[in-house]
């Protein structure tokens, strides 16, 4: 995506931009950041960011804006910060769906390990199956029949092809062989909101968006998509338990626009790795069922390592399921 120099006099040109630049990060953060989260407001990823954002905020001495650009499964606020000046102040917190998305987007807008600078790991939240309080399979047994014998008549909501949602809905309906009808959000905030009102059947979504819900009884929860049960849902039982061959955790990662100085990243690292030690972000991280990563993990590197793993491994589960965004 970006324009490569080839010309001398623009090469000198790009060597005083460098060192303008070098001067620049000794005094980052100068301005408010924006987070572009790639979701809608008020869902799981909004959640982290929100989190995270306040406490960079004290420690970087300059706000810290969370701003959802929602769409595309997250490739259109993807493409945003892809496209944006690598100055440090345009920042992208994205989940799983950067290694999903290059495998279901022929055209995808850019290139999620090219065009972006890792800055560490976040978080990696467990899902839940649940479904509007009123829907009538009570049990994970229960609703494993129920799809088979309902499949389209059934409503799943999600946020798009490339989020989470849908990539849980899809290990679902591959591991049951049915396919269901799917509802497409711009997050699954407004998603919960259909839920809550009995306007949607069902979905697949992180606890970070379903815990408060799942506690109240106002929706309800067949399983938890992690290998063991979760402290703050001890009810739920685990997919493994009710038979269901699905097994998926969430991981965050902060971004930012390929090309951004490395002492910026620098900054951006050490701030998240506070945030990420910060008690109230633990304590709130505990209580919607997700533990913050270890410091070493909330690196460049890790993130690094990590996305181009499940690049590698959701490849082959997109392309064995057929699926695509065309
Ligand atoms: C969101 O923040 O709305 C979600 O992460 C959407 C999803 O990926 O399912």
């Amino acid at each position: 995506m970006r324009s490569v120099l080839k010309h001398s006099i623009l090469a000198g040109v790009a060597a005083v931009a460098l060192a303008a630049g070098g001067a620049h990060a000794q005094d980052y953060p100068a301005q408010p950041i924006t987070v572009v989260v790639p979701f809608a407001a008020g869902g799981p990823t909004d959640t982290v960011a929100r989190l995270v954002a306040q406490v960079m905020s004290e420690d970087l001495g300059q706000q810290v804006l969370v701003q959802n650009v929602g769409g595309a499964g997250g490739t259109l606020g993807a493409g945003q910060v892809a496209a944006a000046a690598n100055d440090g102040y345009t920042l992208l917190l994205h989940h799983i769906g950067m290694s999903t998305a290059p495998s279901l987007y022929a055209d995808l807008p850019y290139d999620a390990i090219e065009d972006f600078e890792p800055i560490g790991l976040i978080t990696e939240v467990p899902m839940t199956i649940v479904a509007r309080a009123d829907f009538e399979p009570e049990t994970l047994e229960d609703l494993i029949a129920y799809i088979q014998e309902n499949g389209e008549n059934i409503t799943y909501a999600n946020a798009g092809i490339g989020a989470a949602s849908q990539l849980c809905g899809l290990l679902i309906m591959d591991a049951l062989g049915v396919q269901m009808t799917e509802v497409p959000y711009q997050g699954t905030g407004p998603a919960m909101t259909d839920l809550l009102g009995g306007q949607i059947d069902m979905m697949c979504d992180q606890t970070t968006n379903t815990t408060t819900q799942i506690q109240a009884g106002e929706i309800k929860a067949y399983a938890v998509t992690s290998p063991e049960r979760l402290d703050n849902l001890p009810d739920v039982p685990t997919t493994a338990e009710g038979g269901l061959n699905l097994e998926v955790g969430i991981w965050h990662g902060l971004y930012a626009p390929a090309g951004t100085d490395p002492a910026i990243i620098e900054r951006l690292t050490a701030s998240l790795q506070t945030a990420l030690a910060n008690e109230t972000v633990a304590t709130r991280f505990a209580e919607l069922g997700t533990t913050p990563v270890t410091e070493g993990q909330a690196t460049p590197e890790a993130l690094a390592d990590t996305l181009s793993s499940q690049i590698d491994l959701w490849a082959e589960v997109i392309a064995a399921a057929g699926v695509s965004a065309q």
